[in-house]
């Protein structure tokens, strides 16, 4: 029995308290009750070219798909109609936390909050900031104009479940300029931060012609202010011991998006060496540079790259288990939402229900087998249900 009061998780029993006797009950059945997802780094405006466009790294990839994608977000009506969809198909896949790019379009932006909410997602979005080296006049804003769009968006974000978290796209969008003006806001604010860091060999020597002062990517957004344990690194493929260390000293949170990288071939992350040197790491979808929306294919997708890496590293590390992976995608997530890992008593209740009834099985299986199963494949529907904040989102009944 899993009690909820208040949308708050009470206590997870083999036996119902008495004082729950007379409360409502919903009885699944034998289906499995599990957390519900955090993807901790997607672009929503890059859902339409899911699955398209992944023959090119990631400079050459953004400048010739992605940026053209996004800057169709200038029409509200087409922000709308995508953003709605992917509302919708996130929470009937079990995602109700999200720390979300938006593009660099304010009303848009706002639309993507209202849609997120309306379905039931929580979590973090951005507006992105963007000044130099985007599509002039198609995608990039002059600084000013930047900084003051950044402030008119936080001053209209009135969601209760759906907040605002300043998102500098990456160090070669941005010029030190618009930086320094976010850094601020940041502190000012105390707002939580996010953008991209190490991903690509390419991006990484840009970034040090860019900033010949510093020694690595990480002291680029240490400089102005935008390194605490407020902010989410997306890939941090190419972070080095150094680098790590600069994460775990701060306290933030590295995004492993391992569809990602595999898609615009831009490494293998080092994940283990992140946990074993106690570096927080959650998964993100990363679409469109991921092409699996569904979180459960994320962390089949995050154990496979583990594997790989185990490899590159001579059988020295060791790949991540089932339970790993789960806890990468569920309570790591969480805890940038300041909750405690799993059920606990005084999270708010984040849960999906899932049938696997329907499934030819070896032998009857342990609770712990049929998590390992529904990693790597699931039944047509197997999504029964979804609870989000304490609140039912989604019902495959209706
Ligand atoms: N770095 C800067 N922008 C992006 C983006 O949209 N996707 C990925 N994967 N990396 C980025
Ligand atoms: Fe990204």
């Amino acid at each position: 029995y899993l009690v909820m009061e208040d949308g708050v998780i009470r206590g997870v029993y083999d036996r119902l308290p008495l004082e729950y006797a007379t409360a409502p009950l919903v009885d699944y059945g034998q289906a499995l009750v599990m957390q519900s997802f955090a993807d901790m780094h997607l672009h929503a405006p890059q859902y339409p070219m899911l699955g398209m466009g992944m023959d090119l790294p990631l400079l050459e990839w953004l400048d010739t798909y992605t940026f053209p994608t996004e800057a169709r977000f200038a029409d509200t009506d087409y922000a709308r109609r995508i953003y709605r969809r992917l509302a919708t198909d996130l929470i009937t896949n079990g995602t109700t936390r999200v720390c979300m790019f938006s593009s660099l379009h304010t009303d848009a932006t706002w639309i993507l909050m209202e849609e997120l909410e309306q379905a039931g997602v929580t979590g973090y979005v951005g507006k992105v900031n963007m000044d130099r080296n985007g599509l002039p006049g198609i995608l990039q804003e002059t600084t000013e104009e930047s900084v003051r769009e950044t402030l008119r968006w936080l001053e209209g974000c009135h969601f209760d479940h759906v907040k605002p978290i300043l998102t500098p796209r990456f160090t070669p969008s941005c010029t030190n300029e618009l930086m320094m003006a976010l850094g601020r806001l940041a502190q000012e604010k105390g707002l939580y931060v996010q953008s991209h860091l190490s991903e690509n060999l390419g991006e990484i020597q840009w970034v040090k012609e860019l900033h010949p002062d510093c020694q690595q990517y990480w002291e680029t957004y240490a400089k102005y202010g935008l390194w605490t344990s407020r902010t989410v690194m997306a890939h941090c493929v190419w972070s080095d011991a150094r680098e790590r260390q600069a994460m775990r000293d701060a306290g933030v949170t590295a995004v492993h998006c391992a569809d990602s990288n595999q898609n615009i071939c831009s490494g293998v992350a080092p994940v283990r060496a992140m946990l074993n040197e106690g570096v927080k790491v959650a998964l993100g979808s990363d679409i469109a540079g991921g092409d699996h929306l569904h979180m459960f294919d994320v962390v089949a997708a995050s154990i496979r790259a583990s594997k790989a890496r185990r490899v590159l590293d001579n059988w020295e590390t060791d790949f991540l288990t089932v339970p790993e992976g789960w806890y990468l995608a569920t309570s790591a997530g969480a805890a940038y939402f300041a909750e405690q890992p799993g059920f606990a008593p005084g999270n708010h209740l984040h849960a999906l229900v899932l049938a696997d009834d329907d499934l030819p099985q070896p032998h009857p299986m342990t609770p712990q087998e049929r998590l390992e199963r529904a990693v790597y494949l699931r039944q047509g529907g197997a999504i029964r249900a979804v609870w989000s904040e304490g609140r039912k989102v989604f019902s495959a009944e209706g």
